[in-house]
């Protein structure tokens, strides 16, 4: 699997397509594959929801709600769902295209008149569908899309899903190679205040792979119904500083206002050669977004949602009442557990967490106290060779709050997800570390820290025996041309 698709919340379902080979675990043939969860936590897996067919891949793209049946796909008084996704076709040329569910997103039939929107462009992809809903009560559909090439988004809107008008163009701003791809736009409350609404333009950025690789970033600003304003043109955000982040994207019609997105836990310099088997590819863990004041400057703030704590195994969970620490300390490790920890650094130049740790590997998560930097070190992780820039060093700026740094740390098979102060950095990255490389350490170099909370919980049901994820290997086939 590679991006996440028609995220979408229905009759009590969260649904996740993805962009899917059916036939290799190499992208080609590109195709919906499916899953679908009532909690965000445990996913049932679906057959194929919309294939690639000769001649035609089935790109990125949205669902709707089609609540109105404005699209008139609808059948008696069930309201479609309408899936919005790019056809690239063989000879190059990449249109928007419609296809419609009328059980609830279970089958899928392809709209006879596709393709929708068609600008005569070989990079025009990835349309982000969503209801605007304007002051006088009315509204329209609104699509986001890339001229990836351009590094442009392109806004058109529609009343039926079928005709579409161009409204306007934002970028490019920035990098002058590479690609935008997967935008989102949505609006967020600042601070929670209703009365102060921005919004958010999220995009996704490859600059090539001679560079760091993909990555998911995003503008703060406005949109007025036609176009979108970055508040601060020239500061893209990224949305995440790990290397295994893209093509994250939220979920239409959730409840509540909440804003989740998913995104693709990989990055397109390795996506296609990371050693596992059979499986290749997989999501992030959900993020609930927000929007906070942070020093003058609105940022997106990510949590992973209250859902997620259903996979705590709370009868073997163990916190330490608070401690001072001076050295290196193991503790409990896994490999699929959450940590929570607060560090008040006292004299000390760093401190952490050692993840994956036996047989020479580790994974080192340390904080820079004097230079405020956090750093996820994965060049000693386990198989790092397949590609030369997975063995790497990813660090962001994170500022003590209060003389303190709380992380929180998810670790799985295969993967780091630390959100730090409460979610105003996340830092998301794939590991391949032995099997048996499950140890933990907390560590303070250098000097003391206090060790304010230190909480341990074991995830899912399956904690205790790990399986081996890529026993098998194979090597890829060919990789085809995304
Ligand atoms: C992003 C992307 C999209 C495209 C899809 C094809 O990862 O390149 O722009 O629609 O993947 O699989």
């Amino acid at each position: 699997m590679s991006d996440p698709n028609g995220l979408v919340y229905y009759r009590g379902r969260y649904h996740l397509f993805y962009q899917h080979n059916p036939e290799a675990n190499v992208p080609g043939k590109m195709s919906w594959g499916h899953a679908s969860s009532s909690d965000l936590v445990r996913w049932t897996e679906h057959p194929v929801a919309i294939a690639h067919e000769d001649g035609e891949d089935v790109y990125s793209g949205s669902v709707v709600v089609d609540h109105r049946n404005s699209s008139d796909f609808g059948v008696g008084n069930e309201p479609p769902l309408v899936a919005v996704y790019t056809s690239a076709y063989s000879d190059g040329r990449q249109a928007q295209s419609l296809a419609y569910s009328t059980d609830a997103g279970m089958t899928w039939t392809k709209y006879l008149g596709n393709p929708v929107l068609d600008r005569a462009s070989n990079s025009f992809r990835d349309p982000k569908v969503s209801w605007y809903q304007t002051v006088d009560g009315s509204g329209y559909w609104l699509m986001v899309a890339v001229e990836a090439d351009a590094r442009q988004v392109v806004f058109h809107r529609s009343d039926d899903l079928k005709r579409w008008t161009y409204l306007s163009t934002f970028g490019p701003i920035g990098a002058t190679e590479g690609l935008w791809e997967c935008p989102d736009v949505f609006a967020l409350p600042v601070d929670g205040d209703p009365n102060q609404i921005r919004w958010v333009l999220i995009v996704s950025l490859d600059p090539g792979r001679a560079t760091v690789g993909t990555s998911t970033h995003y503008f703060v600003g406005d949109f007025d119904g036609i176009g979108f304003t970055a508040a601060s043109p020239d500061e893209v955000q990224r949305l995440d500083w790990g290397r295994d982040l893209y093509a994250a994207v939220g979920f239409d019609n959730v409840t509540h206002g909440r804003r989740i997105v998913i995104g693709w836990m990989s990055n397109w310099n390795y996506a296609a050669s990371v050693p596992t088997f059979p499986w290749r590819g997989s999501m992030s863990l959900p993020r609930e977004l927000s929007l906070a004041t942070i020093e003058g400057a609105v940022m997106l703030v990510q949590q992973p949602p209250v859902e997620l704590s259903a996979l705590d195994q709370v009868a073997d969970r163990f916190s330490l009442t608070a401690f001072d620490l001076d050295s290196i300390r193991p503790i409990e490790g896994g490999r699929q557990y959450r940590v929570d920890v607060t560090f008040e650094p006292v004299n000390a130049d760093e401190v952490g967490l050692d993840l994956f740790v036996g047989g020479g590997q580790t994974t080192r998560l340390s904080y820079d106290v004097r230079a405020e930097r956090l750093t996820l070190d994965r060049t000693r992780s386990g198989e790092t060779d397949f590609e030369a820039s997975f063995a790497s060093i990813d660090s962001a700026q994170v500022a003590l709050r209060d003389g303190a740094l709380q992380l929180q740390v998810f670790v799985d098979r295969t993967s780091v997800e630390v959100f730090a102060q409460g979610g105003l950095v996340s830092l998301t990255e794939q590991v391949f570390a032995a099997n048996d490389s499950a140890g933990l350490a907390i560590f303070s170099l250098g000097g003391l820290t206090r060790v304010k909370a230190f909480e341990w919980t074991p995830l899912g049901e399956t904690n205790a025996a790990v399986s081996v994820p890529f026993a098998n290997r194979s090597e890829p086939a060919s990789i085809e041309d995304r």
